[in-house]
């Protein structure tokens, strides 16, 4: 009976629990608690915590966002202890019937807010009182927002706790058991069969799933000849920069555009020159003006949900575009990450003019996972086989371990259903973002109800969107101001904002202080 006792108190310490001498019987009642529903996580979550998950309303947070506030509050109140035991992240998502990325992501958050540590072998525990304590004094430590920390630094730095700047979906999003199945099935390969480099081209059956994609979308292409697999989307830009131009060269981009390829564009040495992008597409008498002047070699655009303004070609500026670029004898790069997520019927460049003048871009990261790191090119065959030229000699072949994964995905991995399931959860939050920038008299860009992204100028001075962006980073909120999108580096009142990401209330609590300036 002693050593009984003695078990339960060192156990009782262990979860956090009171185990003062005079606390026998609530410590016998908790751990019993603890111990007899054992393998009941849910039991055992709620006899610590409170945990009532809402779901399917559009109002209710993200299912991540209630786990932290639920756990935070707990820890916050100490109904869960310093050093007590989370459930494990299979047992909660079992428990709760979530995903294990959601639950992994809301641990994730805990522990870069400090109230929880996570080691590897034993667990997620909640963090010694010294160390949150200390962490709260101090407050979170924000990143400072330079050019180096949003292009590279930032996907090493999760720590910002909210992430509306950031450019990916939420993980919670992803297709888990598509993936799972398409990983599961990967493992089973022989290793003869993947262990060399692979066609410089890229896994031919993904070719021809994206080819047969592609197809659906007005496109016809030759899987062997047209497509050329690459790590994301970001090495196909890379490659066709490399390729088909030299520094002095001048191109055309859109403004606002999308900045990672504003920085491939300027390490390469090009001269960058903006076009104001529209609703519809791009100011096509500004276009032929710079045509005219500059002569550039190239036009870079986004057709669909363009990164950042969410706005989609309409046919008129798309066939005046095509016009302009034929005349004067212009690539066109159509890189178009976020058709699967349009709806139908947007203009596809290549499908107008075909790839005598257009180089395609695709990729997964918005439909799939970005993490895969896999993309293509889509160009006629002799700019093809330059282009796969360029990628041997930059990086060899790209992961056919990868290609086969996403194939997987693609054909077993329930992939329609899973983008039906990305484009109503997307739809969704629109709907209540655009609520909550309307009551703030942010002016909206396009309300396109798609896509990751919306575009708003918040009543402000232009010359302080920066200023405000590092101001919104000491309060843990993370925006992305429009000057990052301007091939100019100019300032703007319009910020991007990722929309998933947009749904927390300490952001529009910020942005109406910011605005009404209290
Ligand atoms: C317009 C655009 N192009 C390219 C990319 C990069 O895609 P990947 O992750 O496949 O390199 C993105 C990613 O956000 C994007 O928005």
């Amino acid at each position: 009976m002693e050593r009984t006792v003695c078990a339960l108190y060192s156990s009782a310490k262990l979860h956090g629990i009171d185990s003062s001498i005079t606390a026998l019987p609530t410590v016998l009642a908790k751990c019993c608690k603890l111990y007899w529903p054992i393998r009941d996580d849910r039991a055992i979550l709620e006899s610590m915590i409170e945990l009532k998950l809402e779901r399917g309303t559009r109002q209710a947070p993200t299912l991540v966002e209630q786990l932290v506030r639920a756990f935070s509050s707990a820890i916050e109140e100490q109904t869960l202890r310093a050093g007590a035991l989370l459930p494990s992240v299979r047992r909660l998502a079992e428990a709760e019937s979530l995903s294990t990325f959601t639950v992994t992501e809301a641990y994730g958050r805990l522990v870069s807010m400090g109230l929880v540590t996570a080691r590897r072998g034993s667990g997620y525990r909640v963090a010694a009182r010294g160390r949150s304590e200390r962490v709260r004094a101090v407050e979170w430590q924000p990143p400072s927002l330079t050019a180096t920390w949003l292009l590279s630094d930032v996907f090493a730095d999760h720590s910002v706790p909210i992430k509306s700047g950031c450019g990916w979906l939420p993980n919670e999003w992803v297709n888990e058991s598509g993936l799972q199945h398409a990983l599961r099935a990967v493992s089973r390969v022989p290793s003869a069969r993947i262990a060399d480099y692979g066609h410089p081209y890229g896994f031919a059956p993904l070719r021809e799933r994206i080819a047969e994609q592609l197809d659906r979308h007005g496109l016809p292409v030759d899987a062997a000849s047209n497509v050329l697999l690459t790590a994301g989307a970001t090495q196909a830009l890379d490659l066709i920069v490399r390729t088909l131009l030299r520094p002095g060269d001048a191109v055309v981009v859109e403004d606002p555009g999308y900045c990672n390829l504003l920085q491939i564009l300027r390490l390469s040495g090009l001269h960058v020159h903006g076009v104001p992008r529209t609703a519809a597409g791009i100011d096509t008498d500004v276009f032929e003006r710079i045509v005219i002047e500059h002569g550039p070699k190239a036009v870079f655009l986004n057709t669909t949900l363009q990164n950042p303004t969410g706005a989609t070609f309409g046919m008129a500026s798309a066939f005046r575009l095509m016009q302009i670029a034929e005349r004067h004898g212009l690539w066109v790069v159509e890189d178009d990450v976020n058709r699967e997520l349009a709806p139908p019927g947007a203009p596809l460049l290549a499908a107008m003019e075909g790839l005598s003048r257009v180089l395609y871009v695709g990729g997964f990261a918005k439909t799939i996972t970005p993490a895969l790191r896999c993309g293509y090119v889509v160009a006629e065959r002799e700019v093809l086989r330059e282009l796969a030229r360029t990628k041997m000699a930059v990086g060899l072949t790209s992961s056919e371990a990868t290609e086969r994964i996403v194939e997987k995905v693609l054909t077993e991995g329930r992939y329609a259903r899973h983008v039906e399931f990305v484009v109503e959860k997307l739809k969704d939050a629109h709907a209540l973002v655009e609520d909550r920038m309307d009551a703030l008299g942010v002016e909206l860009f396009r309300r396109p109800r798609a896509g990751l992204f919306l575009w708003g100028a918040l009543p402000i001075d232009p010359a302080e969107g920066s200023a405000v962006a590092t101001r919104a980073l000491q309060h843990g909120i993370w925006l992305a101001p429009g000057s990052y999108f301007r091939p100019d580096d100019a300032e703007s009142a319009c910020f991007r904002f990722n929309v998933p990401y947009s749904v927390d209330d300490a952001l529009w609590t910020f942005l109406e202080k910011t605005i009404k300036g209290f």
